[in-house]
């Protein structure tokens, strides 16, 4: 093992655009970049996480169309090729809906000449399909910075599944030994399967999108070395964090997502004890309420509810007039359970307690939160009469109180 303190002095886990935020980073000092961004699929993922049922999702909506979606892709590709070492590798993992226009931007940025492989990743999942073949693979374009770069050419087995063929006939008649262990690796990879046919692999983190780690593994030992410094700035729930902790380099991840941080944060714990050197900082979580409000309506819910509340986030849609979190009704603390509403906005008045009131009784709760950045004093005369009527407690909490947390919130 190397000096794993030494090595891993450098890793970061970043909260942020990555627009800003690789444009902070030195230049030509990463040896491998992979980034899988969001596809231009015009879908609104939200995902169920685990036993908490914790609503995740990110936007994926393009409405300007694909120049648009290619617009805000370039600077931070261009931003991402600044920060490449000379010898460096990239890799940009796409599909259909908008990889023939990231290849054009992709010859524009690093230079034809340096365009190495598309790679086709070919998985199984349901497609429906009536009228045209099912789309069932995607594409992950690489692109070298010149013409010297690191790879180490991953070994495959055979196709009859044998990794070690003794002997065959060449062309000449002579028989040749054959002294590799498997074959090369050819650029298109039908042998790592997606999650659609492994809803239960122990990886899984119920993070959409989530790339398989063999993907992982055989970009990062293709094209890093051991020590070598990995980025993903696209980062999600950290698949190529992961791996690159496991395969010993260096690495620094990216995400506007605070929830994916957090979920990279819970998969880097698993490693402690398993793993030596699980040693990063983590830059950019939102702390004040400037930061706060600059959130995503969605990840705004979910750093009330779940981070900051340690409550459960409801599986809609932020924005309707029902609950956005809750806690059960068998809670420890939060005896009898209690229902959560958040508002991402201020002067949050007496029409929001009284529909919060009519939900609340709907799902039966005798308790409810609202959070907002700041309430009108109706909504706290409307909170004060409901609570003389005896029959429900409403409390509104602000951002800065959740911030703070100055006088317990529940
Ligand atoms: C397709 S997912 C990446 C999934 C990842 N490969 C994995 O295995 O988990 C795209 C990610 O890009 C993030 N993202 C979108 N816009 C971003 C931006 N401007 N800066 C940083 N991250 C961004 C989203 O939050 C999302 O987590």
């Amino acid at each position: 093992m190397p000096n794993q303190k030494k090595l891993w002095k450098t890793n970061k886990l970043i909260c942020g655009d990555n627009l800003e935020e690789v444009a902070k980073l030195s230049k030509e000092s990463v040896d491998l970049i992979y980034i899988d961004p969001p596809f231009f699929s015009h879908k609104q993922y939200e995902v169920v996480f685990g036993d908490e049922a914790e609503v995740r999702s990110f936007k994926d909506r393009w409405e300007g169309g694909v120049e648009h979606y290619i617009s805000w892709l370039r600077p931070r590709v261009q931003a991402m090729y600044e920060v490449l070492k000379p010898t460096g590798s990239f890799y940009i993992h796409c599909d259909w809906h908008a990889n023939a226009h990231i290849r054009i931007m992709l010859d524009e940025i690093f230079g034809g000449e340096n365009f190495r492989n598309e790679i086709v990743w070919c998985y199984e999942r349901a497609h429906p399909a009536y009228k045209m073949f099912k789309r069932l693979h995607d594409t992950i374009f690489f692109y070298s910075k010149s013409d010297t770069w690191i790879f180490n050419m991953p070994r495959v087995p055979f196709k009859d599944g044998s990794w070690q063929r003794k002997s065959f006939k060449r062309p000449d008649g002579k028989i040749w030994e054959q002294k590799l262990k498997g074959k090369a690796c050819p650029d298109w990879w039908i042998d790592i399967p997606s999650f659609a046919t492994r809803m239960s692999a122990k990886e899984r983190t119920g993070y959409p999108t989530q790339k398989p780690e063999k993907l992982l593994e055989r970009i990062i030992k293709a094209s890093s070395n051991k020590g070598d410094l990995v980025a993903d700035f696209f980062c999600g729930c950290g698949t190529t964090i992961a791996v690159a902790q496991q395969l010993e380099r260096k690495w620094i991840g990216i995400d506007i997502s605070p929830t994916a941080i957090k979920v990279i944060q819970r998969r880097l714990k698993e490693f402690e004890g398993v793993i030596e050197g699980v040693n990063y900082i983590v830059v950019g979580m939102p702390t004040t309420v400037k930061d706060v409000r600059k959130l995503e309506p969605f990840e705004f819910q979910n750093w009330v509810v779940i981070d900051k509340m340690r409550a459960t986030a409801s599986r809609k849609k932020v924005g309707d007039m029902g609950l956005d979190g809750y806690y059960p009704k068998g809670h420890l603390f939060v005896h009898g359970g209690a229902g959560i509403q958040v508002k991402q906005s201020d002067k949050v008045g007496r029409n929001v307690v009284d529909n919060f009131e009519t939900a609340l009784k709907r799902a039966d709760y005798k308790k409810g939160y609202i959070v907002a950045f700041s309430f009108t004093t109706g909504a706290y005369e409307e909170v004060a009469r409901i609570k003389n009527k005896g029959e429900l407690e409403i409390k509104l909490i602000t951002v800065e109180e959740l911030l703070t947390k100055k006088k317990p919130i529940v």
